[in-house]
């Protein structure tokens, strides 16, 4: 694993930014497995004034709610709409994300590993790092080897994702993800973690014991892997040899 701790949020998405545009210069029609979340956030504005072209780009997103239809504004396709899709040139017909509104989920998500696997599998996932380090909506306990699949969100992700919902009782109970298997079999991956909210469980991920107890040490077996923290999100963890 390549670690790489930059200053602050802006560097972190700036940076990011940099390493997904060279990556798609490299391979115009590269297939990128994409999150949401707001980490994220700023790395997709800053791909967006680079103006990097996403004719040829496809896209297949980590996750998405059960029961929140795609023109929710919180369903994760709206998000993907409202930081990158509608301010770049990619074609509709190239952006994938599960459809949680689906009558038969576990089809559902067949149809996405498919669909994947029809595109060549994934160049570049990027990934996000949740409170109790899942990736994507894989939980502690999620099986390594797993696919896209319909999964039950914990209390703590429920809790984290409460401040996009009115109320509790919106909060989505469900949600389909990609699994770690899935993610595993992408050739190239990026995590990103910002703020001192996420030192804890940057630590446990990348100095304590690799356990499906903490899904992101999963990472740890894939042959390129860049960590990317800022100084907040690094500050628990004893780093040598970093950028
Ligand atoms: C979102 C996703 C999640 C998030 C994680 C961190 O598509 O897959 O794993 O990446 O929950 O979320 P933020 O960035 O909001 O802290």
């Amino acid at each position: 694993m390549r670690i790489t701790v930059v200053n602050d949020y802006a560097t972190l998405s700036a940076t990011a930014a940099g390493l997904v545009a060279g990556w798609v210069w490299a391979k115009p029609d590269a297939v990128l497995g994409l999150p949401t979340g707001s980490t994220p956030e700023g790395m997709y504005r800053a791909l967006v004034s680079l103006g990097l072209r996403f004719s040829s780009v496809r896209t297949f997103n980590l996750d998405e709610y059960v029961g929140i239809p795609a023109d929710h504004p919180q369903s994760y396709a709206a998000f993907m709409r409202k930081h990158l899709f509608d301010w770049v040139d990619i074609r509709p017909e190239n952006v994938h994300i599960p459809n949680g509104m689906s009558a038969d989920l576990e089809a559902e998500c067949a149809r996405y590993d498919e669909a994947i696997q029809r595109a060549g599998g994934i160049d570049l996932t990027i990934l996000g790092l949740g409170p109790n380090g899942h990736i994507g909506f894989n939980e502690p306990g999620a099986p390594w080897d797993g696919r896209t699949r319909p999964v039950e969100l914990t209390e703590i992700t429920r809790q984290a994702n409460a401040r996009y919902f009115r109320n509790r009782q919106e909060i989505p109970r469900m949600a389909l993800t990609m699994g770690i298997g899935t993610i595993l079999e992408s050739r190239r991956i990026l995590v990103l973690a910002s703020g001192a909210d996420k030192a804890g469980i940057v630590q446990q991920f990348l100095k304590g014991p690799a356990t499906p107890d903490l899904p992101a040490t999963a990472l740890r077996s894939h042959p390129d892997v860049t960590v990317m923290l800022d100084r907040k999100a690094a500050q628990q963890t004893a780093l040598s040899g970093v950028i």
